[in-house]
């Protein structure tokens, strides 16, 4: 089997096992975010095998992903192999920057935003969908144990059982949004919550209009 395939295979799982998850609703969750972005040049940062391509249709769209095999199934005109920590773009090159389920797969939050805030235009905005622990130590305890079965059983149901459960360790990485991006460039303008029990969040944030 070619590697192209093999890709395409855990590709189409990843896509089949995020739908089935999310009870079809990672684009209506990622669209929540999308809506509010100003239209114009954006960067789809992770963005992977082009799940969002549709939704950011109507924008001079930029895909960018460290993995080449997810990139080469992704249909976006430009498409860039690098990683969020250094981005390869002029300053101010981008009127939004967009991101889904990537965040918790960062080697650094802080470098990622200084790097967002960088490529932003003055007024750009940002903005941010992942997953995590709902608001609450019993909502998330709750959850935490509920994660702990579903997702191995689910992974192995598509033949990914290692990825769904590492996912599961990934969704006590950051705190929430509101901590995790305190301290970035940009201003924090909105956070809300989603999915079953709100284990997704989401978050709008803004470059300043006035140059530092
Ligand atoms: C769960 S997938 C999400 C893909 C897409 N954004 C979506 O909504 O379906 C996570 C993606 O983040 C990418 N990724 C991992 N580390 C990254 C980094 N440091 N910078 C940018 N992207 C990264 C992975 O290659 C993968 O394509």
């Amino acid at each position: 089997m070619s590697n192209g395939k093999v890709f395409k295979d855990i590709a189409d799982r990843y896509d089949r096992l995020n739908a089935i998850l999310s009870l079809g609703q990672d684009q209506k969750w990622r669209n929540t975010v999308v809506s509010r972005l100003p239209e114009g040049r954006i960067l789809d940062l992770g963005a992977g095998t082009g799940a969002a391509n549709e939704i950011l249709a109507t924008r001079d769209l930029v895909a960018l992903d460290p993995a080449p095999e997810m990139l080469s199934l992704n249909d976006a005109d430009e498409r860039v192999v690098a990683v969020a920590e250094a981005l390869p773009f002029v300053d101010e090159s981008f009127d939004a920057v967009f991101s889904a389920y990537v965040f918790r797969n960062l080697d650094s939050v802080d470098t990622t935003m200084a790097e967002v805030a960088r490529v932003l235009r003055p007024g750009g905005m940002a903005g941010i969908i992942d997953l995590g622990r709902p608001v609450g130590k019993l909502k998330a305890k709750v959850h935490r144990a509920g994660t702990a079965v579903v997702l191995p059983i689910a992974g192995m149901t598509v033949g990914a059982r290692e990825e769904y459960s590492y996912l599961h360790k990934t969704l006590d990485k950051h705190p929430p949004p509101q901590q995790l991006l305190a301290d970035t460039p940009l201003t924090l303008v909105d956070t809300w919550r989603l999915g079953p029990m709100g284990f997704v969040w989401a978050a709008l944030l803004q470059k300043s209009e006035v140059r530092s």
